[in-house]
């Protein structure tokens, strides 16, 4: 009698005496006999119970999720009941005897079935969740994916090393989540943000190729593609040129689509910034599609319109965006078009369709055939096609015509979830202006170095800069960032100084950094890959939640746990905490 998993049987192992553990997934009474599906990991097995026997009258109160063990005989389904969907589908197993291991209280939520199932109760009864076969599809290809990572990098001779969880502040953008020191009253460790100061002292201490699958906790707001914890593939290597880190980086998403999806990936595109948004409205440009965006400003130059001309004049921009096959949608489908433009950032929208019938449009006595004609020439549209146009300062029509494009893309079917068009971002400015504090901070980390010739720029205009730092994308995604690092001690001094930072605050918070570099540090450049992501995307899923075993709510709860959670009075007088009366 050996054990075999419930996905594993098939027509030739028929008369084999066999052992099935699992979970009843459905039990259906059938002609005098009883059938029940049972599932684990692998799949799902039919087996049936005959009347004659004695675990008959036990099968007769098998119910959902109830977990069993049974022993029988392996047969062939009779001809006309073999289910072709079903990897066991070609065989049943004649039970001969029954154990009932445990039973199961009435799910919340059925897990055979694909329902839409409330998330809250999803997250609450994750154990029940888990057992779907989509959840655990989706971790099996998660694991699929780490493991081909590491061993990807096994293979190139990067060695993984394990950095800790309770350090010091590592800035990335987002708030620390803190932990209270019971030994030093009023101190605290921080959870790192990403291993980044850490991979970097690797290098110092000559690793030379470090890579880790790595946790990162940041407390930040969540959205479908944040969580407050997730995994990074992080990677940093001692001598390379930006080249070298790409070529890696491309050669391991490769290699991971190759060895879980069977795809084969073509060659990345390399954009840079500057282009990246003029085309696409975005520097995370969703690449399954075309439509690019179109400047026509000239076109309407000497418009009467007051929209566009109070937008032009002020150093505005007017884009447009093709709407293939956008002439069928009638007067309150471009209503509700430009709801959703307005909605994502647009002042407004103005509408071109290109009908068989004639141009029409929603600022028609402002629009001519010529014009029209020029535009659509311009967006490649055709006839059948309609042009939504966005008209406002720069950097937010092109914003908002950006977003538009992928709704666009959306309702025509242009975003496939089994197509991967990755792309690489290149050239980004080394500063942005932090939208709470109105001053300019590091577009990635203050290790990030600014390009080689660009240095001059730190104290004469630091906002021209721009960094040796790169993006990977993939389907609208940011996947991972990287950058060349800054490794003379005296040039990441003058980072922190240009950032606004006082000695003693350098000294606080990177002292020991600055201290290292000045020990011989190799150059050195590194990237990291959001896992969460990359499994989300792969697996066709639009919410981290589906590849992450236990996500916490967008309002950052585990409801599993029920987390957080009050600390007692003792750990409170323990840790030196007092709790304030929320104020
Ligand atoms: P960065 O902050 O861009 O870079 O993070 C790298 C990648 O990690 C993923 N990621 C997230 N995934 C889920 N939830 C989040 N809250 C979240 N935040 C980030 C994204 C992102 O592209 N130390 C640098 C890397 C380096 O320079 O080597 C860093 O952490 O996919």
């Amino acid at each position: 009698m050996t054990r075999r998993s419930c996905g594993a049987l098939r027509a030739g192992d028929t008369g084999a005496a066999v052992e099935l553990c699992g979970w009843v997934h459905r039990r259906r009474d059938h002609g005098g006999l009883i059938f029940v599906d049972l599932r684990d990991r692998d799949g799902l097995t039919q087996i049936v119970f005959n009347p004659q026997q004695d675990a008959f009258r036990n099968a007769e109160r098998l119910r959902a999720e109830d977990v069993v063990r049974v022993q029988g005989t392996v047969r062939a389904r009779p001809a006309g009941t073999e289910n072709e969907k079903l990897a066991t589908g070609s065989i049943e197993l004649a039970v001969d005897s029954l154990e009932v291991l445990n039973r199961s209280l009435v799910p919340p939520f059925q897990i055979n079935v694909d329902e839409n199932v409330d998330e809250g109760l999803r997250l609450e009864y994750r154990y029940l969740d888990l057992r779907r076969p989509r959840m655990q599809r989706n971790l099996t290809i998660r694991h699929r994916i780490i493991k081909a990572m590491r061993d990807f990098f096994d293979s190139r001779e990067f060695i993984e090393i394990e950095t800790p969880l309770l350090i010091k502040g590592t800035p990335e953008g987002a708030r620390d989540y803190l932990v209270p020191s019971r030994l030093y009253p009023g101190h605290f460790y921080a959870l790192p943000q990403s291993p980044q100061i850490l991979k970097q002292i690797c290098m110092i201490s000559g690793f030379g190729r470090y890579m880790q699958i790595a946790r990162c906790l940041r407390d930040e707001d969540l959205r479908a593609d944040r969580q407050p914890e997730f995994t990074q593939l992080d990677v940093e290597m001692s001598f390379s040129t930006q080249d070298e880190v790409l070529e890696t980086m491309e050669s391991c998403m490769r290699y991971v689509w190759k060895r879980v999806l069977e795809r084969e990936l073509p060659p990345f595109p390399h954009l840079r910034f500057a282009e990246v948004f003029e085309r696409y409205g975005t520097d995370k440009p969703d690449l399954r599609f075309g439509l690019e965006l179109v400047n026509v400003s000239d076109v309407f130059a000497s418009t009467e319109f007051a929209v566009f001309k109070s937008a032009i004049e002020g150093g505005g921009t007017v884009v447009a965006v093709r709407y293939p096959g956008g002439a069928a949608l009638s007067r309150r489908d471009f209503d509700t078009l430009t709801e959703h433009a307005k909605s994502v950032g647009a002042k407004g929208m103005v509408w071109i369709s290109l009908g068989a019938e004639g141009i029409k449009s929603s600022a028609q006595r402002f629009v001519s055939e010529d014009d029209a004609r020029e535009i659509a020439q311009r967006a490649g549209a055709e006839r059948g096609d309609a042009l939504l146009l966005f008209a406002d300062a720069r950097d937010a029509a092109l914003a908002a015509a950006g977003k538009m494009r992928v709704e666009v893309a959306r309702r025509s079917g242009l975003c496939r979830d089994d197509e991967f068009a990755f792309c690489w971002i290149t050239e980004f400015p080394y500063l942005e202006i932090d939208a709470e504090t109105g001053k300019p901070a590091p577009a990635h980390h203050p290790f990030t170095a600014p390009m080689e010739d660009e240095w001059d720029l730190v104290e004469r205009d630091p906002l021209r800069m721009r960094a040796q730092h790169y993006d990977m994308v993939l389907n609208g995604y940011e996947l991972g960032s990287g950058s060349i690092r800054i490794h003379k001690p005296e040039r990441q001094r003058r980072i922190f100084e240009m950032l606004g930072m006082t000695q003693e605050e350098i000294e606080a918070q990177f002292g020991f950094f600055i201290r290292a570099l000045e020990y011989g540090a190799p150059p050195h450049g590194g990237m990291a890959l959001g896992i969460d992501r990359i499994a989300m995307l792969a697996c066709g899923e639009e919410n981290l939640h589906e590849v992450i075993a236990f996500p916490k709510t967008q309002t950052a709860r585990d409801l599993m746990m029920d987390a957080p959670a009050p600390a007692t009075e003792k750990q409170l007088r323990e840790l030196h905490l007092r709790p304030q009366p929320r104020g």
